[in-house]
């Protein structure tokens, strides 16, 4: 029984040695690993067999066996290692190290995406706070509780996309004023970033699906002088500390009085130049007091509460700010163009 068990693993080394000698690939090797370890493999056998050895016998049978593993397990290491150091030293010679490298592509912010951040930051630091609504809006979020005049050119179907349910895709961020309102008592102090729509012909400085930033204040007391000293820090915050502001009286239905913002021009510092159309000054929001009929829609006493709203462009800004000349290169998502902020 002993020396069939010896005999046993001896044969096992010399048929693996002779295997493995010419084992050019690692399937080879898994196969020799297969047949002396595996669940059906020689050891698996050889354990079985031990129990018919002799107890006299068994410490010397027991080293055999041991020895014998170990050493099977040793020529199975050397073997794949050998394999791999092959396999290295042959991608190693199909690697030229002088060639130089190549740069990843690092993801960044849409300047959009960017301006409107920013934007926020600065109303944030104001103590405005983030509110959404939807993008498509109803008649009266959109025009009726606005104080929009049934008459009024912008509900046009030539002006705004309408669904066959009445609904439309939002031509402003100003719905967004209606629903916080009709969503929780005053005092609101409420910035709303977002997409909007209109159906314009797309050109230099028009598209049909833009952005904008709506700010709505309302609380006991307000005056146009908040208005104009928010809009200044803003205007400060975002284009620095030179920037002038300057209001002209304008018309929306929703703000009485009505303004429209401007501020000087960041690029020739109001002298006059191209970005400004030579008038020094850059036309940035639209702006005015919260007229007493909207606060009523949504339940206000206009009596006691009081407030400003203003919206502006976000692609305008980023427009201003980076010299972008033609809004459609916004849009296109051309990395050579996008890759530059
Ligand atoms: N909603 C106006 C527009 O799209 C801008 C605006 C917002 C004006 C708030 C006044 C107050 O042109």
């Amino acid at each position: 029984m002993t020396e069939q068990i010896t005999a046993k693993i001896e044969a096992a080394i010399a048929d693996a040695e002779s295997r493995l000698a010419n084992a050019a690939d690692a399937e080879v090797i898994e196969q020799v690993r297969i047949d002396i370890f595996g669940r059906q493999g020689l050891f698996q056998a050889l354990g079985k067999e031990m129990k018919n050895v002799a107890p006299e016998d068994r410490p010397v049978v027991g080293k055999a066996f041991n020895v014998g593993k170990n050493k099977l397990q040793a020529m199975l290491d050397k073997a794949n290692d050998e394999l791999k150091a092959a396999s290295d030293a042959a991608t190693a010679d199909s690697i030229d190290l002088t060639l130089p490298g190549r740069r990843a592509k690092v993801g960044r912010k849409h300047p959009v995406t960017k301006v409107t951040d920013d934007c926020v930051a600065i109303f944030r630091r104001m103590g405005f706070i983030v509110a959404t609504g939807p993008v498509i809006e109803t008649v009266y979020h959109n025009f009726d509780a606005l104080n929009t005049p049934d008459d009024h050119p912008s509900r046009d179907v030539g002006d705004t996309f309408y669904f066959s349910d009445g609904r439309l895709l939002r031509t402003q961020t100003s719905p967004v004023q209606i629903r916080v309102m009709e969503s929780q008592e005053p005092p609101v102090r409420i910035v709303a970033p977002g997409r909007c729509f209109r159906r314009d012909t797309p050109d230099a400085t028009h598209s049909m699906n833009f952005h904008q930033i709506e700010g709505l204040y309302i609380d006991k007391d307000v005056s146009m002088a908040d208005l104009k000293s928010i809009l200044r820090t803003f205007a400060r915050e975002l284009f620095g500390g030179k920037v002038d502001i300057r209001l002209r009286p304008h018309f929306f239905p929703f703000t009485e009085p009505s303004v429209e913002f401007d501020f000087s021009c960041i690029i020739c510092e109001g002298k006059g130049c191209g970005v400004c159309k030579h008038s020094g000054w850059l036309e940035i929001a639209g702006a005015g007091m919260v007229d007493p009929n909207v606060l009523k829609n949504v339940g206000y006493d206009p009596e006691i509460w009081s407030g400003f709203a203003f919206g502006m462009g976000i692609e305008r800004i980023a427009m201003i700010r980076h010299r972008i000349n033609d809004i459609r290169l916004l849009y296109e998502n051309d990395v050579r163009f996008l890759e530059q902020f």
